[in-house]
């Protein structure tokens, strides 16, 4: 199962949130994740510097290691037949390969991505032609100047999976017009009325006021935004949560939650528990709505300018997006 071509292209330009730095202390630590269909790896070099690198084997595109977190020591080497590359992504030995007219090992050296850390969180793009990291980001930077992110530690990553499109869960995102009725816990915390998405450049920002008797103990208190295409960056007292929201196949959707905490080792069982409430209550609403539209015989209607501006510029983005080559 793949995800179309279409949503390929759209990915394959875009900046993805990878990992977070404190999953790499050491030499050969990795994060490897597929991302809309193509697997990646990050991994930490002999010089300390982290690079990203497609997670295949430069002889028949074995991936290095199953998706997940862990060591690969000093060298990424092929479980297919053996090939060794160093861990800044170059060839060192096509083991037993025997002899070769013209084969050429530096031209054999990893397929690079482009990779951009920002306050300890790990990005990546494509090597060339990425969009500007930092116009990217700024929208969320400015809002989040004070908040001392470089100083969480990785706690956690939970997933659920969601039997709809992509885009359809990042529109259900993209607004609060639905919180009172699908999120009747969130809706006691927030005072739905003052619910509000302002749109700077290709980022959402949610304003979502706390109820005055709720706000001592919220769970949600902090920046809430969403940047194009699918990263949602939620803020909380003492931590936060990086949303990737990311293509599977066709109908079919992983939520991918990295959690980083002041005290990874504290409980977090309240935020946890809340996310899981929120979140099947949007995969719910979201399958049902893929149901209809994987029907193919009703359009959309129109979107509410007071609450989908959010959902507007996304399907502009959408439709301003690369078209697949
Ligand atoms: S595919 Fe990697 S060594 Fe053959
Ligand atoms: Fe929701």
């Amino acid at each position: 199962m793949q995800p179309g071509a279409a949503t390929a292209a759209v990915f394959a330009v875009s900046w993805q949130c990878l990992a977070h730095v404190s999953q790499f202390a050491q030499p050969g630590d990795y994060v490897a994740e597929t991302v809309a269909g193509r697997p990646l790896i990050a991994v930490r070099g002999e010089d300390g510097t982290i690079r990203a690198f497609r997670n295949a084997c430069r002889h028949r595109l074995s991936p290095f290691v199953d998706d997940g977190a862990g060591s690969c020591g000093r060298e990424l080497t092929c479980p297919y037949h053996g090939w060794r590359y160093a861990l800044d992504g170059r060839l060192k030995a096509a083991t037993r390969f025997g002899p070769a007219d013209g084969f050429d090992a530096g031209a054999l050296g990893l397929v690079a991505l482009g990779v951009r850390l920002w306050r300890g969180w790990v990005f990546v793009g494509p090597a060339e032609g990425a969009p500007d990291f930092d116009a990217w980001i700024a929208p969320v930077a400015r809002r989040a100047a004070a908040v001392p992110m470089e100083a969480w530690r990785f706690a956690a990553r939970r997933t659920h999976e969601v039997a709809c499109r992509w885009s359809v869960y990042v529109e259900n995102y993209l607004e609060g017009y639905h919180v009172p009725p699908i999120h009747p816990a969130l809706d006691a915390e927030i005072v739905a009325d003052d619910y509000r998405v302002t749109l700077e450049d290709r980022v959402a920002i949610h304003h979502a006021p706390l109820r005055p008797e709720r706000a001592a103990d919220a769970v949600y208190d902090g920046l809430w935004a969403w940047a194009w295409p699918n990263l949602g960056i939620n803020v909380y007292r003492d931590g936060m949560m990086m949303e990737r929201i990311w293509p599977l196949g066709e109908n079919r959707t992983r939520l991918d939650y990295l959690y980083v905490f002041a005290d990874p080792d504290a409980d977090h069982a309240a935020t946890f528990a809340m996310s899981d409430v929120v979140t099947a209550e949007d995969k719910a609403i979201c399958e049902a709505v893929e149901r209809n539209m994987a029907a193919g015989d009703i359009a959309m209607g129109p979107l509410s300018p007071r609450h989908e501006g959010a959902v507007r510029l996304f399907r502009d983005l959408l439709a301003a997006a690369p078209t697949p080559k």
